[in-house]
């Protein structure tokens, strides 16, 4: 099938190198005009592991191409993906639709045949009825169905999560539009993938519902994992004996920094304004996103009594800075809001992070990068496990820190506090 993606981010880029690996030919358009020149010399924008072997291999074989001229790619495509951004309007709280609706009106401009749009970007519930009637006028009556195809890939996991994920959901009444969409997705079914066909407003929320549902599971067992501080409690035995529970499941239930990235906070806020806008109150998922907001205060405490209240001019590493392992994407990362509270204690902040340094940190002179593990901690006072890339799993932390009695607070438990007892390291953990 010809098929043209806009927006090649995150999810458009994994999207459009994993639908041209499936045989079809693919066109992945940007603004960014950076972004495409470095995608058509072999370079990829982004850290996703896999990816880029994926993108030469279909590049080279023509099935995958990088373009800025939005207009040709889609008068020459069948299916046109809308992969672009969705943020939280600062001001109003509600999903910000301006490129979704930029990139409509272009595809309005080219409809020269019958074409399927497929918004794969996470939208409010009946942001498809507005599409489509951007699109609808009366020459082009009958020339398009504007369908809903929600994205559930996690980034870290993207290919694997694309290429076997649990469900593909279609929100779509038209007959014509399903019958593609299914032979599109035939290679990813035949892999066990459940087909999902339901409205497209139906669609649309399943999105926002599933993410607020596992924000939920996140800022559930964070909460639970305070408790466990105070009682004795080890919050890995509480994760596992819950989770055992088939109706439960022990996924998303790992205590931690608290949920960040660019989906889980944004995406809760979404669905409680467009229920606003709906007079529904969606109270649950209005605590979640307090609890997870006041999480960094929580850490900072626990930071406090770990230093026994002593943090200025105190060196503290940050082993991982990105909201979590396998992927360089810094939206909404907890460390975003710790730093700079550990800062405003007069804390000095090294950190090493596997995909580089990050542009976040450059105002703040106490902020300081270092390219490897070992000169991150070497002068450490307290040593902040705030991610869990494979490189942090089995440290020799007495050889890395050259100063006497440094701590660790393990942010991600990836370590045994046992063993870590034994070595005489002062290690302390999250809900345990
Ligand atoms: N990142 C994820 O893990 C993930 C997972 C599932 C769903 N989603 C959803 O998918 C959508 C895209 O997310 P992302 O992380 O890929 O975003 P992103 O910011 O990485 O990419 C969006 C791209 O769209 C481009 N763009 C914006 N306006 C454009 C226009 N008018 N014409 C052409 N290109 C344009 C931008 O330049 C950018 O490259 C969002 O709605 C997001 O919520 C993201």
């Amino acid at each position: 099938m010809k098929i043209c993606i806009l927006g090649t981010g995150y999810v458009g880029l994994v999207s459009g190198t994993c639908f041209s690996d499936l045989g079809n030919n693919v066109i992945c358009v940007d603004r960014d005009q950076k972004k495409i020149e470095s995608l058509n010399s072999g370079k990829i924008p982004i850290y996703e592991p896999g990816l880029e072997e994926l993108v030469i291999k279909n590049f080279k074989q023509k099935r995958l191409s990088f373009s800025t001229d939005i207009d040709l790619a889609i008068k020459k495509s069948n299916i046109i993906f809308i992969c672009v951004g969705t943020p939280t309007n600062k001001k109003s709280n509600a999903t910000d639709l301006k490129y979704v609706f930029q990139v409509s009106k272009k595809i309005k401009k080219n409809l020269n045949s019958y074409k399927i749009i497929v918004n794969k970007s996470t939208v409010p519930v009946t942001t498809g009825d507005k599409i489509e009637k951007i699109l609808k006028t009366k020459s082009n009556k009958g020339k398009f169905d504007v369908i809903s195809n929600p994205e559930f890939l996690r980034e870290g996991e993207a290919i694997r999560d694309f290429i076997y994920p649990d469900r593909v959901v279609i929100g779509t009444n038209s007959l014509r539009a399903n019958r593609i969409m299914k032979s599109l997705y035939l290679p990813i079914i035949k892999k066990k993938s459940r087909y999902f066909k339901t409205s497209r407003r139906a669609a649309e929320l399943i999105k926002y519902a599933s993410n607020a549902f596992l924000a939920t599971k996140i800022s559930f067992i964070n909460e639970v994992s305070n408790l466990c501080e105070k009682t004795g409690v080890d919050v890995k035995d509480i994760s596992l004996g819950m989770g055992l529970d088939q109706r439960i499941g022990d996924r998303f239930l790992r205590a931690g920094p608290g949920y960040g990235g660019s989906c889980f906070p944004k995406d809760t806020q979404a669905i409680v304004t467009i229920a606003k806008k709906f007079k529904t109150n969606l109270s649950i998922i209005k605590t979640v996103i307090k609890s997870n907001n006041e999480r960094s205060k929580i850490l900072l405490n626990r930071i406090l009594n770990i230093m026994n209240n002593k943090i200025k001019n105190k060196n503290i590493t940050f082993l991982g800075v990105t909201f979590k392992a396998n992927t360089d994407d810094m939206r909404e990362s907890p460390s975003l809001k710790l730093i700079p509270m550990l800062l405003k204690k007069g804390a000095n902040i090294i950190y090493y992070e596997p995909t580089g340094k990050k542009s976040e940190f450059s105002k703040y002179k106490k902020v300081k990068y270092q390219e490897n593990i070992s000169s991150a901690c070497k002068k450490s006072d307290l040593i902040i496990l705030h991610n869990e890339w494979n490189e942090f799993k089995q440290l020799n932390f007495n050889k890395l820190v050259n100063k006497a009695n440094f701590k660790i607070f393990d942010l991600r438990n990836l370590y045994s506090p046992k063993k870590m007892n034994k070595t005489n390291i002062k290690y302390f953990g999250v809900g345990r």
